[in-house]
């Protein structure tokens, strides 16, 4: 099986995803760069509800990334599920750096 996925990737058969979020552009830039690359479907991850340059203050301990990156537990919704990951032999998946951790709406459930 392994073997398999390592020969369809050699062929360049295999079907590949970039899944990214970005909230101020810079992940996307990059995502759009890799996809274009490998030849690969991209797909962006949204929060239901989007980041505003305030929420994105890490100086302030109330904004909203602040309180969500302190709340381990805390999974953003998304605004919707439809990245179809099944149909994928290989998924990249780009996020920024938030307070020296994966953002976490990585973790939300698809
Ligand atoms: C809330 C927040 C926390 C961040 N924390 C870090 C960090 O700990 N280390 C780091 O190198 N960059 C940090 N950054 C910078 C982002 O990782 C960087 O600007 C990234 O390129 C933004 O990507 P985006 O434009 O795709 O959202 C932080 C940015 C935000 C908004």
């Amino acid at each position: 099986m392994v073997q398999n996925n390592v020969t369809m990737l050699n062929a360049g058969l295999s079907k590949k995803l970039v899944a990214y979020f970005s909230a101020s552009g810079v992940t996307r830039t990059a995502a759009e760069t890799l996809a274009e690359a490998a030849g690969a479907d991209l797909y962006e991850i949204r929060p239901e509800i989007p980041y505003s340059k305030s929420d994105l203050n890490w100086n302030n301990k109330a904004s909203r990334s602040s309180v969500e990156m302190n709340d381990k537990s805390c999974r953003p919704v998304l605004s919707d599920c439809n990245a179809e990951i099944e149909m994928y032999d290989l998924i990249f998946l780009g996020f920024p750096i938030w307070l020296a951790y994966h953002n976490l709406i990585q973790c939300t459930q698809a």
